[in-house]
């Protein structure tokens, strides 16, 4: 591999071909992912030709429109196809034939019948590509996959194209959080290159020049760790995740307080407080199926014991759910039947309308087995839970849910509940009991306006009651 300062000359199997300066790039599957590299790239100043299958998703891109909620990018979409630089269509064989560099971004779900990741969507867009590509490109993977996937798709490719060796392949993982999507693309963290010849990091390099001329940090590496960086983070994150909330499971033995114990770490520069957040749990498309895709791969690999730990995170951030469950019974006085549960969030986090494994939705479901009447508002995914979970009731604004409700459970920590008024919000309740799921809210102004508030991990305490005594002429008043 060359170093950043050594000229853009090839050195691959054909040395007679340079990596195109200004690559044509196409970006199959029109996913979160796939959408949002393919419209950051446009922006970037590249031209891009979006593919995906799905021609309903072709449509609203094309007509800018954003089929999925993510701030920020509606505005990016309509740059980008006001600059004329980007395009979408459905036709595999001119992505074929135009592109250069050619993204694949298809999503890797988690299997029907195993915690193995299917990867039946990579395989075919990679197959479907290469066999109709004819000269020198070069093919790179950004989905999340098992360790291995990108050597056995190289022979796959090398196998099925026309073009021979001269297609190569290579590994660019994506590091985008939901919410944050544009800003991730855009300026990322850190850019990782999987790459199997000094010409295919060459081509990468000229894909992504904008953004490692702004100074973004560049690891170099073979396809293997490319790949395993990938599932390697989104495991330290799911740790540390699940590290707190098992010390939320201490501190609710003990009478210790998760919050000030998550504070007191997070001022250890090497601990650090990001994803310390004790609460539900984390949900969505990526950490939770990662992990276990990851420790089925170890095992099939003879490394199994090496990520063992990982089943016990799993297991953590799933109690949590069972957990906020008991803590909402408690606080109803032992059993849910017929209590009228105001649930506050139904995405896996704020900020986004996905309700993939979303512990939100999750424990609405658990207390609606347990006799609850759950009703359910979230700023975004309202429209998506209710396709996917149609026993519960839905509301369209905060008022709304709340009213009337013998318990409030803030589950999802969109800024709208953590801006909420406790005194407007218990005007509307039928009793003010609320249960903090996330750690949003703040306990003591809740507590001092009459609420009993309970939250996983710290300590119940009898609320503030405002009482006010009159006793002739002398007042007595305790908040
Ligand atoms: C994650 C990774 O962060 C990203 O790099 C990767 O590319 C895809 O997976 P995302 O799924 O969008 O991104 O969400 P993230 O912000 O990482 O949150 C994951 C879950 O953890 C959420 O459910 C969130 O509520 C939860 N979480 C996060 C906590 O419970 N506590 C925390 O301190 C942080």
């Amino acid at each position: 591999m060359t170093s950043p300062e050594l000229p853009d000359v090839a050195v691959g199997p054909a040395p007679s071909a340079p990596p195109v300066e200004r690559p044509r790039i196409t970006v199959i599957g029109t996913g979160y992912l796939g959408a949002t590299h393919a419209i950051c790239m446009a922006v970037l100043g590249f031209e891009v030709l979006g593919v995906d299958v799905d021609p309903r998703k072709i449509e609203a891109l094309a007509s800018g429109r954003v089929p999925f909620f993510e701030p920020g990018l509606p505005e990016k979409l309509r740059e980008a196809l006001d600059s004329g630089r980007l395009r979408f269509g459905t036709d595999f064989a001119e992505a074929a034939e135009w592109g250069d560099v050619h993204f694949v971004c298809v999503g890797t779900p988690q299997a029907k019948d195993s915690n193995a990741a299917d990867l039946r969507y990579v395989e075919s867009a990679f197959a479907e590509l290469a066999s109709r590509i004819t000269r020198r490109a070069l093919l790179v993977g950004k989905s999340t996959v098992p360790i291995g996937t990108a050597a056995r798709l190289t022979e796959l490719v090398h196998e099925t194209s026309p073009a021979g060796l001269q297609l190569e392949l290579a590994w660019n993982p994506e590091f985008l959080r939901e919410g944050y999507a544009v800003e991730d693309t855009l300026h990322p963290d850190r850019l990782v290159f999987g790459v199997p010849s000094d010409w295919a990091e060459q081509q990468l390099r000229a894909a992504f020049r904008p953004i490692l001329d702004a100074g973004t940090p560049l690891v170099v590496a073979d396809l293997a760790t490319a790949e395993l960086v990938k599932v390697a983070a989104n495991s330290f994150l799911a740790t540390k995740i699940s590290y707190i909330n098992a010390m939320a499971e201490i501190c609710e033995v003990t009478g210790a307080d998760v919050n000030l114990l998550a504070q007191a770490l997070a001022y250890d520069s090497r601990i650090g407080g990001r994803f310390l957040k004790p609460g539900l749990g984390f949900g969505g498309g990526c950490l939770p199926k990662d992990i276990r895709a990851f420790i089925y791969r170890a095992e099939e690999l003879g490394v199994g014991q090496s990520v063992a730990f990982l089943r016990e995170v799993d297991a953590i951030n799933l109690r949590r759910r069972a957990r906020i469950v008991d803590l909402i019974r408690e606080l109803a006085g032992g059993s849910l039947e017929g209590v009228r549960v105001a649930a506050l969030g139904a995405a896996f986090k704020p900020n986004s309308d996905d309700i993939r494994d979303a512990p939100a939705l999750e424990v609405a479901r658990m207390l609606r087995t347990e006799g609850a009447i759950v009703t359910v508002y979230d700023p975004q995914a309202g429209e998506n839970a209710r396709r996917a979970y149609g026993g519960l009731n839905y509301a369209d604004s905060l008022a709304d849910v709340a009213r009337n409700a013998d318990i409030v459970a803030l589950l999802t920590e969109w800024q709208e509940f953590r801006d909420a008024d406790p005194e407007y919000l218990g005007g509307l309740v039928a009793q003010r009991k609320i249960v903090d799921g996330r750690q949003a809210l703040d306990a003591d102004d809740y507590r001092a306006k009459g609420w009993e508030y309970r939250a996983l991990g710290r300590p119940a305490q009898v609320p503030a009651v405002q009482l006010t005594l009159d006793v002739k002429g002398l007042t007595l008043a305790s908040a």
